[in-house]
């Protein structure tokens, strides 16, 4: 057996200890007779899941770079396939699985080609084990904790001909050290905390992500000055509960103090993802209210509207603290719109339990809601729960759900017809090249008649139609 077989371990995931985090500053090294081990060769790399996720591509980019592969768009052009799976639901696996099973067949044309599994899924022990067993063609698996070790993982495969598994389920550290090649010239994804130690009884992030390790605040304000000079106009600050930043550096500056450094840089737009409602303190919602580049959009998990469901899921508030939140940032904030995350059918959950969630839905109003279907997640203490409810009754509930949401959804939109909006410009669409879309503050996307937008550029919009999910407009 290759020496680099090292799996999961779902034990060691789950455990926490309070251990100092180690930043790695080391410089990030590859050594020269690799540098080009990808020339004339190209990669194709899938990106599922969250905004974590699609920043690690961007690392996985940067080192493929400085290995000379090229990306292409296709996995049937490519020497190297990459997976960056996600695992927050039993769907967004089968959705890997398939794609695995579907590329097999590439495997078989091309017995050069590596194929490699990465990100959330890779560091379940019930997944390693199935690829382990029934999919062969996988060459390389590495977890979330150890993307640095990539390149010599990548190295080993291609010499050694042999599979390559190594994740570590240990609490994680911080590397500052990695290369990254980001995807948007003009929005970029700043990690200012990983991991996650909120353990919500039905979420596998904690196990996949490890314990919550903020950024030192002087490494993140060094990344936003630098994306600034490079004419980034947006960052997003992203966490699995960015709220939490700093508790773990005990420094006595936390996620408010952090969001007003960054913005008194010049960087124009800052998001930041996501919040949990309990972090959530007066001084973070003061701070978005005093600074306009802090743009007035939070998502804000909400996942039930019953107090019982949501002590049984381990959220660790009610609906009336969230409701604290909510309007405070509602009152303070001009314009602000809000999204947030639903999970219906929890185990056991009654019609009486869901229908408190109807009622959350129309006070808040909110402008955009993801709805989800409970998954058990294997390891988490809501997979052990007896669950009486049926899948129908779970469908019916999720339908009746999206009807109330779309209804709130156009309702908001519908408001600002005839505004002017401020939007970051993406460039053309996809389907119409005459017409660009973009960006309002509030997160919502605007299809709109140029004049001189450019990709990057922040224009002025008037909003000159509503559709539920998106707005039409002219640049004025
Ligand atoms: N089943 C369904 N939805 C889930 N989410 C997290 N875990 C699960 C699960 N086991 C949802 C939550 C979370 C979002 C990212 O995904 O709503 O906020
Ligand atoms: Fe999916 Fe969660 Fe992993 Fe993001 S952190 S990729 S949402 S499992």
């Amino acid at each position: 057996m290759n020496e680099l077989f090292i799996k999961p371990n779902l034990k060691s995931a789950q455990r926490r200890t309070k251990d100092e985090t180690i930043i790695e500053r080391s410089r990030f090294n590859i050594p020269d007779e690799y540098l080009s081990l990808g020339f004339n060769k190209k990669f194709y790399l899938r990106t599922y899941g969250c905004q974590a996720n699609e920043r690690d591509s961007e690392t996985l980019r940067g080192m493929l770079a400085m290995m000379s592969y090229a990306e292409v768009n296709t996995p049937e052009e490519a020497d190297l396939i990459i997976m960056n799976t996600c695992a927050i639901r039993k769907n967004a696996e089968d959705k890997v699985f398939g794609e695995i099973g579907h590329l097999k067949q590439l495997k078989y044309e091309n017995p050069d080609l590596i194929f490699v599994v990465c990100g959330c899924m890779a560091q379940e022990e019930e997944v390693v084990n199935t690829i382990l067993k029934t999919h062969q063609h996988i060459d390389i698996i590495f977890g979330t904790h150890n993307i640095h070790r990539f390149p010599e993982l990548l190295i080993q495969a291609h010499f050694s001909k042999e599979r390559v598994v190594e994740v570590y389920s240990k609490e994680g550290e911080v590397y500052e050290n990695l290369p990254v090649n980001r995807v948007q010239k003009a929005k970029a994804w700043v990690n200012i905390i990983y991991g996650c130690d909120k353990f919500c009884t039905y979420c596998i992030v904690p196990y996949t992500r490890g314990k919550e390790r903020s950024r030192l605040s002087e490494d993140i304000l060094k990344e936003v000055v630098t994306l600034v000079e490079e004419g980034y106009q947006e960052v997003t600050l992203l966490g699995q509960n960015v709220n939490a930043y700093g508790k773990d550096l005990e420094l006595d500056y936390g996620f408010a103090e952090l969001l007003e450094d960054v913005a008194k840089t010049d960087i124009p737009r800052i998001r930041f993802m996501t919040s949990h409602p309990w972090d959530f303190s007066d001084k973070m919602v003061d701070i978005i209210a005093q600074y306009d580049n802090i743009m007035p959009f939070v998502h804000l998990p909400l996942q039930s509207g019953s107090n019982e469901i949501l002590k049984i899921m381990g959220r660790r508030y009610t609906t009336d603290e969230y409701l604290h939140v909510f309007d405070a940032l509602k009152t303070k904030v001009k314009n602000i719109a809000f999204s947030t995350d639903i999970i219906v059918g929890f185990p056991n959950e009654s019609e009486e339990q869901f229908n408190d969630t109807l009622k959350m839905i129309e006070y808040c109003q909110f402008d955009n809601v993801y709805t989800f279907i409970y998954s058990p997640r294997h390891g988490t203490p809501a997979s052990k729960m007896e669950d009486n409810i049926e899948l129908e009754v779970k469908r019916s509930r999720l339908k009746r759900l999206n009807q109330r949401v779309s209804v709130y959804a156009l309702q908001n939109n519908k408001k600002i017809v005839d505004s002017i909006q401020n939007v970051l410009v993406d460039g053309p669409s996809k389907k119409n090249p005459d017409v660009y879309s973009g960006y309002t503050e509030t997160n919502k996307l605007v299809n709109f008649i140029p004049k001189k937008a450019k990709a990057g550029m922040i224009v002025k919009v008037k909003i000159t139609g509503a559709n539920t999910w998106t707005l039409k407009g002219e640049e004025v």
